[in-house]
């Protein structure tokens, strides 16, 4: 390749791993796996390497990949909406990647370099690499301090209050001699089981299922709600103490320390004193990992004398003293017995391959999603076909390929079927659509059940039953739609198999709290379709009240925030039809709730003596944000003055607002600030905190940066915006050896 052509793919090379940066880091859902990822950074590094004179400072080569939503190169303003907007501050030391390889030879390599440079009196600190989103924990006094995201590697986001809620990391630590301050910098992950929990009801609810544990883990880090990410069943490990004059000899002597304070490290490390045992490490967890409660997707090899290290030291990204060995992603080959075709309870058939067990990372599989028709004609799968199976930790596995070599003759081509397979009604595709629909919502029993079982669900109306109790209560014709649940009796429920007294009033009872349910939820129970939680919420609070919402025109529906055409018309549609808004009165005189009015109205005196001038777009409306204020004691005023406490500045606020509060000395302060003041995490117009957030659900928060300045003469993230490249903090290494931020 000549210059030219290198300079063109290079450019085409850092756009990609840009924007695969993007959707890893901060939208969670990356579109290629890490090996695919992980080879056009090597095809990357390689042309750099042979024409250094197209080097620049951004190439993503030079630099950690961010996981900051607001940081200053965040591409996509809606992925930057959608997070939650947390205080940012500056890393003490950098936290850098991982140097990784595939390959084998290239551990050799490494730990030639480390012996050619450093002798051969030292040892390797041979450890499980976790596949989780990486954390930065400062202990002050025996007692956590602070809990920073990677972010871009220099700044990271404050999730202190998040962390509390993660049941294996101590917020005071045990036993005793811990330095006054110190850093221990690790991994948060989801375990298996959490993971396929979480996504089971995420399945049900219609959001999206998170692709990998990865993915769950950081987006559930990043969650509005605390005490949500104490339900996602998080855990962490620790992997790299820093701190100054660290009373230790070894980075194994460290974490054994830091085991004896009560904070979780692996035990699964190893030390070993040359590449053959590096190896044996290597070949034993390439098996074993697949038998582990967590996904791991490599080993980490370490140079374990922390004099060694310093002496190693490390290039812009990473510690020359460690690398990491990657493992291939998991195939498996197995053979395809037959489909079946699952309606779900918006009437979607997916089709869903019957495998030969077969064992891959940890569970055995039976069967794979094989999402819609299409997706089986471009694999061109035949029934008795050996088709290659990928988990990587989805909770469904996918079917990646056929092996037609091995296709045995007579295989047969599948038939999607044409009728409902519950209900024999006629399937139909609407343009546009990947899937097949059943029709027939008001009588197919697989929709019904469906509908039914969405309805009473955790985050819709919480009511205590499962999905046997309700197929039950529609197989004897006691429920058929949601309203009907609100006028059962105890007699209609003793005939329920194996019901009590007891147990029909424990559900009477939850019936009867359900009907505290707030709107959004309410709106989300309904169950229409592309009407997940999130967006739910977004028209509950745009309209206020479901008679706005059902009056709503496409235009206006077109208005709120997130909702596309797609969203808008299935909205529509649902209203329109005349058995849907009969179902919605009869829920009305049930006592459900149907308006964010009437939700109950706690109020705060937090806001007491406070003047508080608005100005900008909020994830509310102004109209509910002036309520929220004065709900919580606080006074409205509409210009600035030197008698205003505060400015609440949210996206686009008024300029000219924005230079009297500069003038004057008042302090601007945004939405997320608001939220923190009044003690919750949610903009909620009623001021209760208790809002169930999800992952995508990280709120749309205002746009606006941040404007608070968590410490004193800290900078925010707005001020290196606007000091421009270049101008941040500079990295270098201080007498100890540690790299530092200056
Ligand atoms: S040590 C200076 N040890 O993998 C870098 N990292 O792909 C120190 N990771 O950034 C990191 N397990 O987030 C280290 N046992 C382990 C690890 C580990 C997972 C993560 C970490 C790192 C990334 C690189």
């Amino acid at each position: 390749m000549d210059k030219e052509q290198a300079r063109i793919r290079i450019g085409e090379l850092r756009d990609l791993i840009n924007e695969n940066n993007r959707r890893y880091y901060v939208e969670n859902s990356p579109v290629i796996s890490d090996y695919e990822y992980d080879m056009l950074m090597n095809e990357l590094i390689a042309l750099e390497k042979q024409y250094p004179e197209l080097v620049t400072e951004d190439s993503p080569t030079m630099r950690v990949g961010s996981d900051l939503a607001n940081r200053p190169d965040a591409k996509s303003g809606k992925a930057a909406a959608q997070q939650k907007e947390f205080a940012q501050y500056p890393h003490r030391y950098p936290m850098l990647s991982l140097g990784n390889t595939y390959d084998i030879s290239e551990v050799e390599a490494f730990a030639d370099r480390a012996s050619r440079s450093i002798g051969d009196r030292f040892t390797f600190s041979t450890e499980l690499k976790f596949d989780g989103t990486a954390i930065c924990l400062t202990y002050r006094h025996g007692e956590l301090f602070r809990a920073l995201t990677r972010g871009d590697g220099t700044i990271g986001d404050d999730v202190t209050e998040n962390v509390h809620h993660i049941s294996n990391i101590p917020r005071k630590l045990t036993g005793g001699g811990w330095p006054d301050e110190f850093e221990i910098r690790g991994e948060i992950y989801m375990p298996y089981k959490a993971f396929d929990r979480l996504n089971a009801e995420r399945e049900r609810d219609e959001d999206p299922p998170f692709a990998n544990p990865r993915n769950a883990a950081s987006g559930s880090l990043k969650l509005i709600n605390p005490k949500e990410v104490g339900h996602r069943g998080l855990e962490c490990t620790l992997y790299h103490m820093l701190g100054e004059n660290l009373p230790f000899e070894t980075h194994d002597q460290a974490l054994n320390a830091a085991a004896s304070w009560g904070l979780p490290v692996s035990d699964k490390r190893k030390i070993c004193r040359d590449i053959h045992e590096i190896e044996e490490y290597i070949s034993y967890w390439d098996t074993e990992r697949k038998f582990l409660p967590f996904a791991t997707d490599g080993i980490v090899i370490k140079v374990n004398e922390l004099a060694f290290q310093k002496s190693l030291g490390y290039t812009s990204k990473f510690p020359r003293w460690a690398v990491a060995y990657k493992f291939q992603a998991e195939r498996a080959l197995t053979k395809l017995r037959s489909i079946d075709y699952q309606v779900g309870r918006t009437g979607a058939v997916t089709p869903v391959a019957n495998l030969d067990p077969v064992p891959l990372s940890g569970t055995t599989v039976k069967r794979a999603s094989l999402h819609n028709l299409d997706q089986m004609r471009l694999l061109d799968i035949r029934i008795g076909d050996y088709v290659y199976v990928e988990k990587g930790g989805e909770i469904i596995p996918k079917i990646t390929g056929v092996e037609i070599s091995q296709r045995p003759a007579g295989a047969v081509v599948p038939e999607f079927p044409s009728v409902c397979p519950d209900c024999g009604t006629p399937l139909v595709r609407d343009e546009g659509e990947a899937k097949f629909f059943c029709p027939n919502a008001e009588g197919c029993p697989t929709q019904i059940m469906g509908k039914l079982v969405h309805f009473i669900s955790r985050k819709a109306m919480n009511v205590i039953a499962g999905d046997a109790t309700i197929e039950q209560m529609f197989r004897l014709g006691l429920v058929r739609k949601p309203s009907d649940l609100y006028s059962l009796d105890k007699d209609d429920l003793l005939k329920l198999e194996g019901w009590k007294e007891r147990s029909a009033e424990r559900f009477l009872a939850s019936i009867e709290a359900s009907k505290a349910t707030p709107f959004d939820h309410v709106l989300f129970a309904l169950g229409i379709r592309y009407v997940g939680e999130t967006t739910a919420k977004s028209l509950a609070r745009h309209f206020g009240d479901m008679d706005s919402l059902m009056a709503a025109s496409r235009e206006e529906l077109l208005a709120v925030e997130d909702i596309g055409e797609v969203i808008a018309d299935s909205v529509l549609a649902f209203f329109a039809d005349s058995r849907n808004r009969e179902e919605v009165e009869r829920l009305k005189a049930a006592g459900l709730k149907f308006s964010m009015a009437e939700e109950s109205s706690e109020v705060s005196d937090l806001l007491a003596g406070k003047t508080i001038v608005i100005s900008g777009n909020f994830s509310i409306s102004r109209d509910a944000m002036k309520a929220l204020i004065e709900k919580n004691g606080g006074k409205n005023s509409s210009s600035v003055s030197s008698r205003t406490s505060y400015l609440l500045a949210g996206s686009k606020p008024g300029p000219e607002k924005m230079k009297k509060a500069e003038q004057l000395g008042i302090e601007v302060i945004d939405e997320a600030r608001l939220m923190q003041m009044l003690g919750g995490s949610t903009p909620d117009a009623d001021g209760e905190a208790e809002a169930q957030a999800t992952a995508a659900d990280t709120r749309t928060g205002s746009q606006v940066a941040n404007v608070q300045s968590p410490v004193a003469g800290d900078k925010t993230a707005e001020d290196r915006k606007e000091d421009g490249p270049g101008s941040g903090p500079e990295v270098r290494q201080d007498a100890e050896g540690q790299l530092k931020l200056f």
